[in-house]
C-alpha cells in the first residue's frame, strides 16, 4: 500500500512569514515606511474573532504596523462604509481587510466595491478579480488560492500541462484558483477542470482524471478514496468543524478529504489543520508588503 508524503503547511508558512519579515525590514531601511494593515471586524462571530486575532499576531511578527477596528454586530452599513472610506484615504495604511461573513444588514457587495483596489489585499474587488481573469496589470489575488499555488511551487509539483481538477466554485477559492492555474505563464499553464456539486454522480469520474486534485467545496470528508486515482497530488482546502465526543471540546476540524483513507492513494497530501490554512495568512502578509511597495512606488 502506498503512503502519501504529507505537506507541512505550518512549516512552509513560517518560512514565508520569515521571508516577508526580512523583506519588510529591508523596505523599512530603504524607505522609512512600515507596511500597515487595518482589519475591520463586525460583531462577535467566534471563528472570525480567532481569524482576525491570528492575522494581527502575524502582522506584528512580520514587523508591520496594524490595527484592528472592532465594531458591534448592529453597526449600520453606512457606518461601515464610512470606516472603509477613511482607511482608503489614509496614506499611511496600505492594506485593508474586512472580515467576512458580515451581519445581514450589511451588503457584502457594497463593501467589496468600496474597497480601494490597491489596498484590497484580500483580492475581492472587481478590479482585482477582473485583472486576474485577463492576466493584465497589477492586481491582488485572494490569499487562499495564492497559498495553494505557493505550496505546489515550493513542493516542486509541476502544474504546466497537467490536469488539475478543482472541486468547488466559490469566489474565495475555486474560481480564482482556476484562473491562477490556467494563466498563460510557465508557473501555471495547467489544464483545469472546475467541478462542483452540479456534476452529481459524475463527480467521481472527473476527480479520478486528476493529476492534481484540489478539494474546496466545504463538505466534510466528501472526497473519498474511490474518487482518487493512485499517485494523485491532493490538496485539501476545506476546514470543517465536526462533532467528536472523544475530544474534551466535543468537536474537531476535518477537511473536505477523507484523509485517513486517501493517504493510501495520494502521492502527496495536505493535512487539516496544518496544511493550506496557515498558508493563507502568510500570503496575506505577502500581499500587504506588495501593497506597501506599490503604493510607495505609485505603481497601482
Ligand atoms: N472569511 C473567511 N475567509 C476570509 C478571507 O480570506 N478574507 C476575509 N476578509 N474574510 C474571510
Amino acid at each position: 500500500m502506498t503512503e502519501a508524503r504529507v505537506i507541512d503547511g505550518k512549516r512552509m508558512a513560517a518560512e514565508i512569514r520569515e521571508e516577508v519579515r526580512r523583506e519588510a525590514a529591508q523596505f523599512f531601511d530603504t524607505t522609512g515606511i512600515r507596511p500597515r494593515i487595518v482589519f475591520i471586524l463586525v460583531g462577535n462571530n467566534p471563528a472570525s474573532e480567532v481569524y482576525v486575532r491570528n492575522k494581527g499576531i502575524a502582522a506584528e511578527e512580520a514587523g508591520f504596523a496594524h490595527e484592528t477596528k472592532s465594531v458591534p454586530v448592529e453597526t449600520e452599513e453606512s457606518a461601515l462604509l464610512d470606516m472603509i472610506l477613511a482607511v482608503n484615504e489614509d496614506p499611511a495604511t496600505h492594506g485593508l481587510l474586512v472580515q467576512f461573513p458580515l451581519p445581514q444588514q450589511i451588503r457584502e457587495e457594497r463593501v467589496i466595491e468600496l474597497l480601494a483596489p490597491e489596498k484590497d489585499v484580500d483580492g475581492f474587488h472587481p478590479r482585482n478579480v477582473g485583472r486576474l481573469a485577463i492576466g493584465m496589470g497589477n492586481y491582488f489575488a485572494p490569499c487562499t488560492p495564492l497559498g495553494v499555488m505557493e505550496m505546489l511551487s515550493r513542493e516542486r509539483v509541476p502544474v504546466a500541462g497537467r490536469h488539475v481538477v478543482i472541486v468547488g466554485r466559490s469566489n474565495l477559492v475555486g474560481k480564482p484558483l482556476a484562473l491562477l492555474l490556467s494563466q498563460k505563464s510557465p508557473k501555471a499553464n495547467a489544464v483545469v477542470t472546475l467541478a462542483h456539486s452540479a456534476a452529481g454522480a459524475k463527480l467521481g469520474d472527473l476527480t479520478r482524471e486528476a493529476d492534481i486534485l484540489i478539494a474546496a467545496m466545504g463538505v466534510p470528508r466528501a472526497i473519498t478514496a474511490d474518487m482518487v486515482r493512485e499517485g494523485t497530488v491532493v490538496i485539501d482546502v476545506g476546514i470543517n468543524r465536526i462533532e467528536d465526543n472523544t475530544r474534551a471540546s466535543g468537536s474537531r476540524l476535518v477537511g473536505d478529504v477523507d484523509y485517513d483513507a486517501v493517504r493510501h492513494k495520494a502521492s502527496l497530501l495536505t493535512p487539516v489543520p496544518g496544511g493550506v490554512g496557515p498558508m493563507t495568512i502568510a500570503m496575506l502578509l505577502r500581499n500587504t508588503l506588495t501593497a506597501a511597495q506599490r503604493q510607495t512606488l505609485k505603481r497601482q
